[in-house]
């Protein structure tokens, strides 16, 4: 197959923007990348896409993603965290079966193959799990998901399960799912925060994540500041503290959110080399702060982004996510911090490393995965002067959903024409409208 876009944004090592270029892809591999040649074009009987008007970018990389919570987009707005879990997200979660799981599953890939999101790091949900893995495997999305575990919860008593239990159906997932559909799936470790976890699950979670080779730990960490009173109540010590004293941080650790971090926790997060996922939207909508993303950049630190759940956002696209990552430091460290290219780069390449997944995805080079998205950047909310730079701004300021065309993973088209090739709409929103109306039900009694 061969592409035959306006441009490539190639986010490599050198961050070449290339012109008249075209990029080659066998069995799901980009093969070639070389100045447009229509000798070698000929060749091609069919299988080749000429988009001469659109950018073609790396796929973007979220790193913090609930796809059970889709379903519940609308219906747990203008609350803080602790009472956003305890009064409608416990609840909620603790009333999925598997048919209202599969549609909030698919409602959430739906619309992040639609914004251009071709890999994700999925926190899963405490019954069900394999609903998720069988979702992902069918959608051909990338994804690191694992089983939400929880053994503890005062907030919402009905929602957790016992510790040996979590612990012995999250070995049989990840030898079922970690490396599945062409090492496109693996198994992400999720505890969900201190607050619903025993010490003994978090550190066995962790020990368990090194019998499965590029399997990672995710968890929430920092987020909100009655939380963290809590985690200091029960442990004495800060959240990351506690995360290092008990050892379950390193370098294949996902922390979502660390915004309330104090200057040790900041090393912490640096020796151990620790993820941070970044997740804007959420932490302003629930009015959780805003984390020191210019620090831990200054410091080396590894941050990517996330949209988190809808219900907390209430938006899964990344375009929002860039957007605001730069914005809402400008006030705080000045104008010139987070510029656009930075931002790009922490939503493709930066969430690719985060992942361990920097030498499949992230930037479009010989080699990689085929994840692929075109992106048009020629309507009346796009920059109108033709500078090769401007196109980072036209991403990160002037884009949203609506201007992603075309969406590939590992040579697969999944959207085509801002058409899903996946899903029927209307069919899956008639179903998941059936399916929250039937759990909502099940909330009552
Ligand atoms: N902390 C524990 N669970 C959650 C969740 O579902 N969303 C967010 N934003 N924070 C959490
Ligand atoms: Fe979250």
């Amino acid at each position: 197959m061969i592409i035959i876009p306006k441009n490539i944004v190639t986010d490599d090592g050198k961050d070449r923007i290339l012109k008249n270029h075209f990029v080659e892809i066998e069995n799901g591999i980009i093969v070639r990348i070389s100045k447009n040649d229509e000798k070698y074009f000929k060749k091609y009987k069919s299988d080749v896409y000429r988009f001469e008007n659109l950018t073609l970018i790396p796929g973007f990389v979220q790193t913090h993603i609930h796809l059970c919570q889709t379903l519940f987009r609308g219906l747990a707005d203008d609350l803080e965290l602790l009472d956003w879990l305890q009064l409608r997200i416990f609840p909620y979660e603790n009333a999925h079966n598997k048919n209202s799981l599969l549609s909030s599953v698919r409602l959430g890939i739906n619309e992040l193959l639609l914004g251009g999101t071709t890999t994700l790091l999925d926190m899963g949900t405490l019954r069900h799990q394999e609903v998720i893995f069988e979702e992902l495997q069918n959608s051909g999305i990338r994804a690191i998901a694992g089983k939400c575990l929880i053994d503890e919860n005062d907030l919402f008593h009905a929602f957790k399960s016992d510790t040996i239990s979590e612990l012995d159906e999250i070995y049989q997932l990840a030898k079922t799912y970690h490396n599945t559909s062409n090492g496109k799936i693996k198994y992400g470790f999720a505890p969900r925060f201190v607050l619903s976890c025993s010490e003994k699950l978090l550190k066995e979670s962790f020990e368990m994540k090194k019998d499965f080779a590029g399997s990672l730990y995710h968890t929430h960490s920092s987020e909100n500041k009655n939380e963290i009173a809590e985690v200091k109540r029960r442990h004495n010590k800060e959240n990351i503290e506690y995360f290092d004293s008990i050892g379950v941080i390193d370098d294949h650790s996902v922390l979502a959110h660390c915004i309330h971090v104090n200057d040790k926790e900041t090393e912490l997060l640096r020796k151990n080399n620790v993820r941070v996922s970044h997740c804007p939207s959420s932490n302003l909508k629930l009015g959780s702060g805003i984390a020191n993303i210019p620090k831990y950049l200054k410091k080396g630190i590894s941050v990517s982004l996330g949209a988190d759940g809808a219900p907390c956002n209430n938006n899964l696209s990344i375009f929002n996510e860039m957007r605001l990552a730069a914005l809402i430091q400008k006030p705080i460290h000045g104008s010139t911090v987070m510029d656009a290219k930075t931002v790009f780069k922490l939503a493709t390449i930066e969430g690719a490393k985060a992942l361990h997944l920097q030498n499949e995805v992230g930037s479009i080079e010989v080699g990689k995965k085929a994840d692929l998205v075109l992106m048009d950047l020629n309507t009346n909310v796009h920059s109108m002067h033709e500078n090769d730079e401007s196109v980072y701004s036209d991403i990160v300021y002037s884009s949203s959903s609506d201007s992603v065309h075309s969406v590939m993973i590992e040579g697969e088209w999944k959207v085509l024409n801002k058409k899903s090739l996946l899903y029927n709409q209307t069919e899956l929103n008639q179903k998941s409208k059936e399916e929250l109306k039937k759990l909502l039900k099940r909330v009552q009694n």
